[in-house]
């Protein structure tokens, strides 16, 4: 069955974050796009850039994307900081290097979420992403985490049972 997505939400539009979103900006996958970001100057160049006014924290959604672009260290304190079920009706995707599946869900109390791994070229669309999809993820879900990340390039999707090591 296909998923619905009522908006994307990008959390951290630094390097990665910034590239995801010219991506869907240019690709206009006709989904609503919404900004979360911690520091003033990335909110007025994102701002000023794609015309959309970010917000300083995520106020959940439902059908949301989530796609969890800050640094990995950040990750701590942004899920602490998280109201109690703020993802219960969302897909999350993430691309913090070095955040496994596990962690994800214990933090974020929910186990839809896809990890990816995109490489450095997917800064100017030219990149590989590698999506890893937790096992509560659906098939649809899926299918819109790849259209998703293909803004930024090229993508391949390994196995759920992979998600148990991921
Ligand atoms: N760049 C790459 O080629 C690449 C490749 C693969 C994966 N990744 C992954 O992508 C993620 C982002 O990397 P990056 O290079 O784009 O880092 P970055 O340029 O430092 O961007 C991260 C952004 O997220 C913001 N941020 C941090 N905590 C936040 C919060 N709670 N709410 C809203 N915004 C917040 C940061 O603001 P502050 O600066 O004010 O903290 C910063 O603007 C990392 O997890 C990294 O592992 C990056």
């Amino acid at each position: 069955m296909e998923a619905f997505a009522s908006r994307i939400v990008v959390i951290g539009a630094g390097h990665m974050g910034r590239a995801i979103i010219a991506g869907l900006h240019e690709k206009a996958l006709g989904i609503p796009l919404d900004i979360v970001e911690n520091s003033n100057d990335r909110m007025r160049l994102v701002g000023e850039e794609f015309g959309i006014e970010p917000r300083p924290r995520y106020e959940p959604g439902q059908d949301d994307v989530v796609i969890l672009a800050i640094q990995p260290q950040a990750f701590a304190e942004f899920s602490a900081a998280q109201p109690a079920g703020a993802f219960a009706k969302s897909l999350v995707i993430s691309v913090m290097a070095g955040v496994s599946i596990a962690t994800m869900e214990n933090a974020l109390n929910t186990s839809r979420i896809v990890r990816t791994i995109p490489n450095t070229p997917s800064e100017i669309s030219q990149g590989m992403t590698v999506l890893c999809p937790g096992t509560a993820v659906t098939d649809g879900e899926i299918f819109l985490a790849e259209q998703i990340m293909s803004v930024i390039g090229r993508t391949v999707t390994v196995p759920r049972r992979c998600a148990a090591r991921s």
